[in-house]
């Protein structure tokens, strides 16, 4: 690695008209994080300190820390920046259509360090009411003792939103698409009224917009382009993919840059270079594939569900009687153009709780394609219930009035056979 030349990956920079299937396999045309022109794929980093050849480059290297992306970086050690995570962060960039990303050790990281890099005592946060329930406890358990306080809204409601003219919100938060209901975000209207809010503030007052993009990954939805200040990530899920890897991300521009960096200097919620290394050569290259599979399996399964007479209700973005079917098909596209209404479905059985945990507890033990556990977007299909496990967090006695049904059924599929996955599902049902 030199640090005194400016680098790339090829000899001549190269610009890129290519799809956004193909720009995810191959990343910047050039970077400023490497000089890798011999080898196809990326090497693993592995050195935690950076040589530097002067006083002066290593005060500089402080100096200019965090400054601008987009400039040849003075590496200086691993918790500033890295070959491999900046990598990592290009490319989500690229499939973004942001001026920058800047990488986390895991989702939370990366929510709790966009909040904190901007929200001060005095401040809120206008929340919308269903969050995933680590966001929700960061809200509602720390932010308030350091003097930061929240307010929760159903954020697609236009009456709501007045809220917006409070002085004391600063930042607006909610998931495009929200975990574990998987109800939609009104992005045009939500940013409308933003605007409209911020016409009436100074510069340094404006609300900023961050949204949860985790659900529908940069292939189904690019909130940037809606105008949301910064869009966050959890990695760990479909972008890493196989359910090896922790990650997070916040892509945005580059005004947010340096605070984003210098929070996580500070607080030091940095991605490990082997992390990113993986998510970057084998997690963004198959996401295309993997989430376009894995929610055509979750079309089959969506539909198999909720013909079932044991099935209450199914909510999946891509049937017809999702509340925001409409809305799902203009704003869940792929950089390409097509439908992309994901990988996740919510269900409830009939009957009460315990119908509820006869099943999971059947599939836990007998099934082979569905296995009990958290997390989601990976190749194997996983099952949970919410309101007992992610969404515990939040008290029981709220979580109806954050739009979570205690008996709701959270189903991320993987890359099984649809048929299998089904086989799977009716076993258990008809055992209730
Ligand atoms: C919507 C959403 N956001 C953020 C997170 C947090 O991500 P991580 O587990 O990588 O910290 C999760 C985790 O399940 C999630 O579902």
């Amino acid at each position: 690695m030199s640090q005194k030349k400016s680098v790339s990956s090829s000899k001549a920079p190269r610009k890129t008209t290519a799809s956004g299937r193909t720009q995810m396999i191959h990343g910047k045309p050039a970077t400023h994080a490497w000089e890798f022109s011999r080898h196809l794929v990326p090497p693993i980093t592995a050195a935690t300190t950076f040589r530097l050849d002067s006083l002066e480059r290593g005060a500089q290297g402080f100096l200019s820390f965090g400054a601008d992306d987009t400039v040849e970086p003075i590496l200086i050690y691993d918790r500033l920046d890295e070959p491999n995570t900046m990598m990592l962060e290009e490319s989500l960039a690229l499939m973004h259509n942001t001026d920058v990303a800047v990488s986390f050790a895991s989702g939370m990281g990366a929510i709790s360090s966009a909040i904190l890099s901007v929200a001060k005592a005095g401040h809120k946060v206008l929340a919308h009411r269903t969050l995933y329930g680590c966001t929700y406890s960061l809200l509602n358990d720390w932010l308030p003792r350091f003097g930061i306080e929240n307010t929760f809204i159903d954020v697609n409601s236009a009456e709501h939103r007045q809220l917006l003219e409070d002085p004391k919100v600063r930042i607006l938060y909610f998931e495009t698409v929200t975990n574990p209901i998987l109800e939609l975000a009104d992005l045009p209207k939500i940013m409308s009224d933003v605007r409209k809010a911020n016409k009436k503030r100074k510069a340094d007052d404006q609300i900023l917009v961050i949204v949860d993009n985790t659900f529908a990954t940069p292939w189904g939805l690019r909130p940037a382009d809606y105008g949301v200040d910064m869009v966050v990530e959890s990695l760990t899920k479909n972008i890493s993919g196989f359910g090896t890897e922790m990650g997070g991300a916040v892509m945005t521009s580059k005004k947010f840059c340096k605070a984003l960096k210098l929070a996580r200097k500070d607080f030091g919620a940095i991605l490990n270079p082997r992390g990113a290394w993986q998510i970057l050569v084998h997690g963004i290259p198959t996401l295309a594939v993997r989430y376009g599979q894995q929610q055509a399996t979750a079309m089959k399964v969506a539909k198999f569900l909720e013909k079932h007479p044991k099935v209450e209700r199914v909510i999946y973005p891509g049937l017809q009687s999702h509340p925001q079917a409409a809305l799902a098909k203009k704003m869940l596209r792929t950089p390409e153009g097509d439908f992309a209404p994901g990988t996740m479905i919510s269900f409830a059985l009939k009957g009460d709780m315990r119908k509820c945990q006869k099943f999971v507890d059947h599939v836990a033990k007998n099934a082979y394609s569905v296995t009990l556990a958290v997390s989601l977007g990976v190749v194997k299909t996983l099952i949970e219930v919410p309101g007992f496990m992610t969404h515990s967090a939040i008290p029981s006695e709220k979580q109806s009035s954050s739009g979570i049904d205690a008996k709701a059924i959270r189903l991320s599929l993987g890359l099984e056979g649809a048929d299998d996955i089904i086989a799977d599902l009716a076993a258990g049902l008809a055992k209730v």
